[in-house]
């Protein structure tokens, strides 16, 4: 298969990396249908894209045929099979657990078409515990974004040792038309390059936080100040989901059994609070 013949993608998961996602890709061109289990979710990716499309429009960044264009491509269903039924490629980036995207993968090789290619946009798990699900293990890899997914021009691609040369070529083909920087890792990694060196960074600014040395606020004020990154760890944990490195930090924790893998006191509490961040309007910070 070559990227000519992707027309139609189906992603799945309408949260913080789904809705965007599936929007980048109306806006290249594709034809898209967005799936999720909560209808709440897919009301507000659409609601989402209502507005920001007349938004990037007004603001001169695109212009008004491509978001009439992006509009009518785009479409959102809570049926699995119909999203997925007729997709010559899925990328999935539902919750991130594993037995939840296992189970997704094997109903993924019951619906889409066989010659589909089945990526999952998971920030840490390798493709190759996943592709076992399937019986097209050569069709499935890592095909990884960055939050938000319409500005960050980064996508990682890993090739598992189950993945096909075709594959990855397709993948790193799709990601050039959607505008964005791939970056091909030939080898499986855990936390693959970028989540490597950030989840270092979390690590250390969480322990300094946790010790006393200094609050959330002024550990990212230190990092914004010396380092000129556009965000500190904890704004940025905020930003992207405490819940996330929750569930990150869990699964590693499962996997290893190493006690330093475990989320740290602070990320336990705000977690159990349901003060995931942004999208429950406080975590680190407040949002109202
Ligand atoms: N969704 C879509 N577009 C957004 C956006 C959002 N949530 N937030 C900002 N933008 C767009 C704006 O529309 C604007 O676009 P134009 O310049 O084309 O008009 C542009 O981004 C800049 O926005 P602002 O000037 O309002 O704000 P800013 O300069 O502070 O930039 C930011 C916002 C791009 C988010 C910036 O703060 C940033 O780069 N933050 C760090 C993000 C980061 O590190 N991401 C990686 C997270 S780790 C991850 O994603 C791993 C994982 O596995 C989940």
């Amino acid at each position: 298969m070559k990227i000519d013949n992707i027309k139609k993608i189906c992603v799945i998961g309408a949260g913080n990396m789904g809705h965007q996602i599936a929007l980048c890709t109306a806006l290249a061109g594709f034809q898209v249908r967005c799936t999720d289990i909560s209808q709440d979710m897919l009301n507000k990716a659409e609601d989402f894209t209502r507005t920001y499309l007349p938004e990037r429009v007004a603001k001169g960044k695109i212009p008004q045929a491509q978001a009439d264009q992006a509009l009518s491509n785009l479409s959102f269903t809570q049926n699995l099979e119909e999203a997925a039924g007729e997709a010559d490629f899925v990328i999935e980036a539902a919750v991130e657990i594993m037995d939840i995207k296992r189970k997704l993968f094997a109903d993924l090789d019951r619906i889409a078409p066989p010659h589909a290619i089945l990526a999952t946009n998971s920030s840490f798990i390798v493709s190759s515990k996943i592709a076992d699900a399937t019986k097209r293990p050569d069709k499935v890899c890592n095909m990884h974004f960055f939050n938000p997914a319409l500005v960050m021009k980064l996508v990682e691609v890993v090739k598992g040792p189950h993945t096909s040369i075709e594959t990855v070529q397709v993948t790193m083909d799709l990601c050039t038309k959607l505008g964005k920087n791939g970056v091909l890792l030939k080898k499986e990694i855990y936390g693959f390059l970028v989540n490597r060196i950030l989840s270092a960074l979390h690590h250390e600014a969480l322990f300094l936080a946790d010790m006393g040395i200094a609050s959330p606020e002024e550990i990212d004020m230190a990092v914004t100040n010396a380092l000129g990154h556009p965000m500190g760890p904890f704004r940025l944990m905020d930003f992207t989901g405490i819940d996330l490195s929750y569930y990150i930090g869990m699964e590693r924790y499962r996997e290893t059994g190493d006690p330093k893998d475990k989320p740290s006191p602070l990320v336990i509490e705000k977690f159990f609070k349901g003060e995931y961040g942004k999208k429950t309007k406080k975590g680190f910070y407040s949002y109202e």
